[in-house]
Parts: C-alpha cells; structure tokens; sequence
C-alpha cells in the first residue's frame, strides 16, 4: 500500500483519499462475503455501483449542491445525479432477482425479509410493499449511510490531528487494554472508556447534518403548547439539542468528557440524539456506531495522524454538501512502531 509506506513522499496522504480507498475496501471485502454467502461469483456489477456512489458524491459536493438544488431547469448534473441513482436502483434490482431465486427457509437479509413482507401483505390493498419500492428502499441505504458516516470518520480524523494529546491518550488505552496484536471488535468499545467517549464526541462536537430528514405531520397534533396541523412538513434541528448550552458543559467544544463520570467510566447522556428519536429514528444507527467506531480505531491503531511539516493550523469550518464536511486537507499517517 503505497499510501502509508515510511517514504516522507507518500507519508503525505489526503484524508480524502484514505477514507475513501478504506471505505471502498471495506465495500468490496462485504460484497465478496455477500457473494461467497450466496454462492455465485462477483459479476462485475457492483464496480460501477461504488463508481455511481462516488458520482452522486461527488455532484452533491459543496460546488455543486447548491446549484442543483436551486436550479429550476434540469441541467447536467441533474442528468448524472439521476443515471447514478439508476445504476443503484438497477443493481438493487437484480439483487432482488437473485435473492428471489435463491430464497432460503430463514430470511437472510434486508431483501428477504422485505420479500417475505411482501408476501404477507399481497391482500392488503393498502400495502406499500412492493418490488419499485424495495429498490428506492436499497437506494436510501446506500445514500444515507455513506456520506454520514464519511463525514463523521473525516472529521473524527481532523480533530485528532487537532487534539494530539486526546490522539494519543486514545492510543494508549487502546495499547494498555489490548495490546497490539489482536484485531479490535465492537465489544470492545465497553473496556475502552475513553476511546468510547472520544468517538460520541467526535459526532457530537461535529455533527454532519445540517438538518434532520423532513417529516409529515400524519395528524393534528399539539405539542409544547404548539398546534401542529396534519400534513405540517416537520424539519427538526437536531444539532440545537447536541450543543444545547442548558445541557452541555462546554457545548462549543471538542470535550470527551462530556461522555466520562468522575471516575473516568462512560456514561451515556439522553441529550445525545445525533440519530433522531421515535419510530423514524435513524435505521442505520447501529451500522454507524459500529463502522465509525472500527474505522476511527483501528486507524488510529496503526497510524499516528499528524499534520504536514509546516502547516500550522486546520480550518475547522464546516463546508455544506450533502453532508457537512471539513474543507479538504493534508494529513500525514505516520506509522505506530508497534503497528
Ligand atoms: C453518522 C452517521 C449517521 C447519522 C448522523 C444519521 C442520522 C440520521 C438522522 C438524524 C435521521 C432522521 C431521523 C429522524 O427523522 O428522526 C436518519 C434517517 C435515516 N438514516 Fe441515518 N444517520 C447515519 C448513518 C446511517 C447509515 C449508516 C444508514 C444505513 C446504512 C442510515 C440510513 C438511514 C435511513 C434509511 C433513514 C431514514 C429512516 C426513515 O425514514 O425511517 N443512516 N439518519
């Protein structure tokens, strides 16, 4: 991996670039088990899959989002944002193709339980199971959970950078509970307190939505005093809640413990929404948690983020895209010796 040999050319590494060949890879590594699971060999449809993500991306970064929200007339990035959602959809579908073929008695996955839904409810005239909606459904997955949690994992980078000494008291909990050899696993975010509160922090301190996903207010409702009538588009703010200054003792700043007792322990804090509340809370929630947490430490378990010779200070202002992300930047992975 030419990308994080010793060479003082290529220590130099776009946080971009990691992300994105890491994310890539693990793509590839899931996809392979997907299709070793299923028994069929890769075909080359899921390349082109990752190259529309990377596409709607790409369209819906900072430069552009705008432009293509604002704009009355369908332009070409409105066309390449719509043929990358098509290669998803299309993929999605023969994905559903396949799985219809290959049906087991237990569902497997989302696709099958999604199918056996649509089984169940094929006399409900009301039922909104069905094979179009299936593949938006896919596509939904695909769109929320990567943009999120790219955001999350760039700026989780960014502030280690920005705070080396938090950087580094992570690594050592790390080192002292679990040494260097063993792979870390999700569990183990429950020995590793500080570690813990670092990464709630990093989403909290950095949150990568501007807004929340728009609601329809299904009735008349009254809440906090307030008249919501039915079909009342709901946008919440859920950024006011994470750095709410009635809640939070240093709401403005990167401070992991806010997340650590007096004792040094986690603890968990009901202020903490960054994945919404309720029935439409977000689905994807777990897969985060665990994603952000396995990415963050076992990056920071092999390298030591730091920032190139000569750079003083970062720019720590978010930039609007799909996400908030940080403005792009250089950062040098050099190598933990025991890595
Ligand atoms: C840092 C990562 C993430 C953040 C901060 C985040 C945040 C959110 C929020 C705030 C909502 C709206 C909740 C509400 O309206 O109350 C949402 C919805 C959703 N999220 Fe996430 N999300 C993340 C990652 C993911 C991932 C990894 C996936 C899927 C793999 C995902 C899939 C979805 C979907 C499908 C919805 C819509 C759910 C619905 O309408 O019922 N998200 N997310």
């Amino acid at each position: 991996l030419p990308l994080f040999t010793t060479t003082p050319h290529w220590r130099m590494a776009g946080i971009l670039e990691i992300l994105f060949f890491v994310l890539v890879a693990l793509l590839i590594l899931h996809l392979r088990q997907l299709w070793s699971h299923r028994h069929y060999p890769p075909g080359p449809f899921p390349l082109p899959v990752i190259g529309g993500m990377w596409q709607i991306g790409k369209i819906l970064s900072p430069d552009t989002f705008l432009k293509v929200l604002l704009s009355k007339s369908f332009t070409r990035p409105h066309r390449k944002l719509f043929a990358s959602a098509d290669l998803i959809l299309s993929f999605a579908k023969e994905e559903l193709e396949r799985h219809k073929e290959q049906r087991k008695d237990e569902p497997q996955d989302f696709i099958d339980f999604y199918l056996l839904q649509m089984e169940k409810s094929k006399d409900d005239p009301n039922s909104t199971y069905d094979e179009s909606n299936l593949a938006e459904c896919v596509l939904d997955l695909f769109i929320a959970g990567t943009e999120t949690t790219a955001a999350t994992l760039q700026w989780g980078l960014l502030l280690m950078v920005s705070y080396p000494d938090v950087q580094d008291k992570v690594y050592k909990e790390m080192e002292d509970v679990l040494g260097s050899s063993l792979p870390i696993c999700y569990e183990d975010r429950k020995k590793l307190p500080y570690t813990n509160a670092v990464v709630h922090e990093i989403l909290r301190a950095k949150y990568p939505l501007l807004i929340g996903i728009p609601r329809r207010c299904a009735k008349d409702m009254e809440m906090h005093g307030f008249h919501i009538p039915k079909r009342t588009v709901v946008v919440t703010d859920l950024n006011s809640v994470l750095v709410d200054p009635t809640r939070w003792e240093t709401p403005e700043e990167f401070n992991p413990h806010h997340f650590l007792d007096t004792d040094g322990n986690f603890r968990s804090r009901e202020e903490y929404l960054p994945f919404g509340a309720g029935a439409r809370a977000c689905v994807g929630e777990q897969m985060a948690k665990m994603e952000i947490f396995l990415f963050l430490t076992t990056l920071l378990r092999a390298f030591r983020f730091q920032l190139p010779e000569g750079v003083k200070e970062l720019n720590n202002k978010p930039v609007l895209g799909l996400t908030l992300h940080p403005h792009p930047h250089k950062l040098c992975a050099i190598p933990r010796c025991s890595a």
